[in-house]
């Protein structure tokens, strides 16, 4: 992208569209785009120690304890193709905790965080977003039954992931809420709030404005 590389965090509610935007982020700035719960969720399936550790949080629908969240990002980011390429974090930092390991693995590798876009979404379309998200396994993208339907060649092979549900996603909703406000509170200078309740191409723009608005400056 003509900005140059940067580094840059997507956060909000679970199935506020973080995934969905960080695709047209990746293409537009071609950063490398690290989501934790992907992370975690092909440790869960690959099964590897931090994956044994992670998948009942994840069932349940509960934060995975930080030093294994940690765990899992922390070589990543001092990789050098995040160097050259800059970085998206997507469902990263989610907690004081894990800001504060981030701020320090950065600063040992001469890196800051640029922008942070704080997804706003009403909770009654959250919990829809979620029930109606579908999923191919192959490709990994994301699709809604009513917002965003899959082609009909697709549509018999995608899945739903176990934590969808309406019970799973009140968890969901009740770690993010803990820890929102610690969050932009640490991220208050570079921060930048987007109203995600419209549709994802003008969400889009609204990303776009805000990274613009701090990327650079
Ligand atoms: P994670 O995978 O990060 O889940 P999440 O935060 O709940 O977010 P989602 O992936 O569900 O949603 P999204 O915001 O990407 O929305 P999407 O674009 O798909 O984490 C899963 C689990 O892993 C956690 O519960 C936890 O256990 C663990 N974990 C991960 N990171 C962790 C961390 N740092 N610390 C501790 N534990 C961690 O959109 C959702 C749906 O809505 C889709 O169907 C989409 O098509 C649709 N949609 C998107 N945008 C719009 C729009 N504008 N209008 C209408 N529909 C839309």
């Amino acid at each position: 992208g003509d900005l140059g590389p940067f580094r840059m965090i997507i956060t909000g509610a679970p199935a506020s569209g973080k995934g969905t935007q960080c695709v047209n982020i990746v293409k537009n700035h071609g950063l490398v785009h690290l989501s934790t719960g992907d992370m975690l969720r092909k440790a869960v399936k690959d099964k590897t120690p931090i994956g044994v550790e992670a998948e009942g949080y994840m069932t349940r629908g509960e934060l995975v304890p930080d030093e294994v969240v940690c765990g899992v990002i922390g070589d990543r980011l001092a990789e050098d193709d995040c160097k050259q390429k800059g970085v998206l974090l997507d469902g990263f930092p989610r907690t004081k905790v894990q800001a504060e390991v981030l701020d320090g693995i950065l600063k040992k590798n001469g890196m800051d965080i640029d922008v942070v876009v704080f997804l706003e979404v009403n909770e009654e379309s959250l919990v829809e977003r979620v029930c109606g998200r579908r999923i191919d396994p192959e490709s990994g993208e994301s699709y809604h039954i009513k917002f965003n339907p899959p082609p009909a060649d697709i549509a018999d092979k995608l899945i739903q992931r176990d934590d969808d549900t309406e019970e799973k996603v009140k968890v969901r909703l009740q770690g993010f809420n803990k820890n929102v406000a610690a969050i932009s509170g640490f991220y208050e200078a570079v921060g930048l709030k987007v109203d995600g309740n419209k549709k994802p191409e003008e969400v889009e723009v609204a990303v776009e404005e805000a990274i613009r608005s701090k990327v650079g400056k």
